[in-house]
């Protein structure tokens, strides 16, 4: 392969891969990982189709202004490709979005306006209002908008479908997609199905979307919240046609978190939270076959993007996808147990700088001080001011010298109530029996607890 003279001639051509590892039952299974492309998504593909037939159709002039409103991948792709193209990118977003997502969209250059997240359609400050008025507004400035766009299914028609038939030598059984635009199912779908009238399409649908109900029952069923992101839908977009389903698969967010983690552990692949509604479907889909089949589904995205959230232990426990052992006590409101190494803690002879760059490092404010499996202090960030304020080569100094030694020691059986005016006054309760250090409990750990009681979890 020769080398490409410019980073839009990476798009599509990404591998196919099959997975032998897991457990496909009679069939085989293959997915497209369509987080090679160099946004670092599928959406790679109809940012460059939508801006290309935009310029095509006189939309959009040199220099000009692209809106679009969107949660994540589609923005990316957008600027990648208004980078080099030379136009400018305005992405309005709701409150809700990762940081990560804003810092990488600034960083590829676009601008963005945030806006809330706490409002439907039709309410003038909704995402997707308020980038379709501010397109309006705008002189020589053009509303992208993936829902309705129908350069987004026809990239795929063009490039996706005919790639996979290509990769599986015209041999495909099955095909298994989620929704976000439709735009992938809806292209793909048809290409393969104008090669193969018998090929089956399987839509994967997180729990609380209203499509799979939609492709079941004809009708808009109960809208639900999910957290698998970019796919699930209170609505049927207008790009998105639902008549060439065969069936539909409904998959929770636990079911995906667990089959991205699993296809990483046994097949090496670090997938996103929308590849794993997909594999988990897939793998349905395969193990209830009778007899085998060739099946693709697609990966739309990398773990990288998920690795504070379903890639992280603690905050699966958060959520509850997780079990840890219950102790019925205080034990159970420790968010780091020292037991699981888990606990971030100094030493008494580490310097201020070290405690300071733990506590950025892990966003916590306080960390307690030990040796020889003994809790010997408290520092906190309070502290470290103090410390360094005007003397900014006390930085240097040992921990030792500036932590707190008066704890608030409490055994696992002690109330909760009895944490809130230690918290109050700024302490941080240590969970002890005898000489035996459980954790701490912090601020953030008891509203997490109180948050999941509400949620009815413990
Ligand atoms: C991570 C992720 N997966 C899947 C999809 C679904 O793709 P489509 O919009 O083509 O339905 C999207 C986009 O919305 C996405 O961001």
């Amino acid at each position: 392969m020769l080398a490409y003279g410019n980073v839009l001639d990476a798009i599509g051509k990404t591998p196919m891969l099959e997975l032998k590892r897991l457990d496909a039952g009679p069939c085989r299974l293959f997915v497209k990982l369509e987080f090679v492309n160099p946004g670092g998504s599928i959406k790679d593909r109809i940012g460059l189709a939508m801006i290309t037939a935009a310029e095509r159709e006189g939309k959009i002039r040199p220099g000009g202004m692209l809106i679009e409103a969107t949660a994540g991948n589609t923005g990316l792709a957008l600027a990648l490709v208004a980078g080099q193209k030379g136009y400018r990118l305005t992405v309005v977003m709701p409150d809700k979005i990762s940081r990560e997502k804003i810092f990488h969209l600034r960083a590829m250059g676009a601008e963005v306006v945030i806006t809330r997240s706490d409002v439907v359609k039709g309410h003038p400050e909704y995402y997707q209002d308020v980038a379709e008025r501010m397109a309006r507004e705008t002189e020589n400035a053009f509303f992208v908008n993936q829902f309705a766009n129908e350069s987004n299914p026809r990239a795929h028609e063009e490039t996706t479908g005919p790639e996979i038939w290509e990769q599986m030598a015209g041999k495909v059984d099955a095909f298994i997609a989620s929704v976000g635009t439709g735009g992938t199912l809806s292209g793909v779908g048809r290409y393969l199905r104008s090669r193969n009238p018998a090929l089956e399409i399987v839509l994967a649908d997180p729990e609380g979307s209203v499509l799979a109900h939609y492709v079941e029952t004809g009708e808009l069923g109960a809208l639900g919240s999910w957290l698998v992101e970019g796919i699930g839908e209170d609505f049927v977009p207008p790009v998105c046609d639902l008549s060439i389903v065969s069936e539909a698969v409904t998959v929770t967010d636990g079911e995906s978190f667990a089959a991205a983690r699993e296809l990483l552990k046994v097949e090496g692949v670090l997938g996103g939270s929308s590849s794993g509604t997909n594999l988990s479907a897939a793998l349905r889909y395969c193990r209830a076959q009778s007899t085998p089949k060739r099946v693709v589904t697609l990966l739309p995205d990398s773990g990288n993007k998920y690795l504070s959230k379903m890639y992280n232990d603690y905050w699966m426990i958060e959520e509850g996808f997780i079990e840890r052992e219950h102790h019925g006590d205080l034990r159970d409101l420790i968010a780091r147990p020292h037991a699981e190494n888990a606990a971030v803690v100094v030493a008494p002879e580490d310097d201020l700088l070290i405690a300071y760059g733990r506590m950025k490092l892990y966003d916590i404010s306080q960390l307690p001080v030990m040796a020889d499996e003994k809790v010997l202090g408290i520092i906190d960030e309070s502290d470290i001011l103090l410390a360094v304020y005007g003397h900014e080569d006390h930085f240097k100094d040992e921990v030792a010298a500036y932590m707190t030694t008066e704890l608030k020691i409490v055994s696992p059986d002690a109330s909760i109530k009895s944490l809130v005016p230690m918290l109050d006054q700024g302490f941080v309760p240590i969970v002890m029996a005898g000489e035996n250090f459980f954790g701490v409990i912090t601020r953030i750990d008891l509203l997490n607890y109180l948050r999941r009681r509400l949620e009815g979890r413990r």
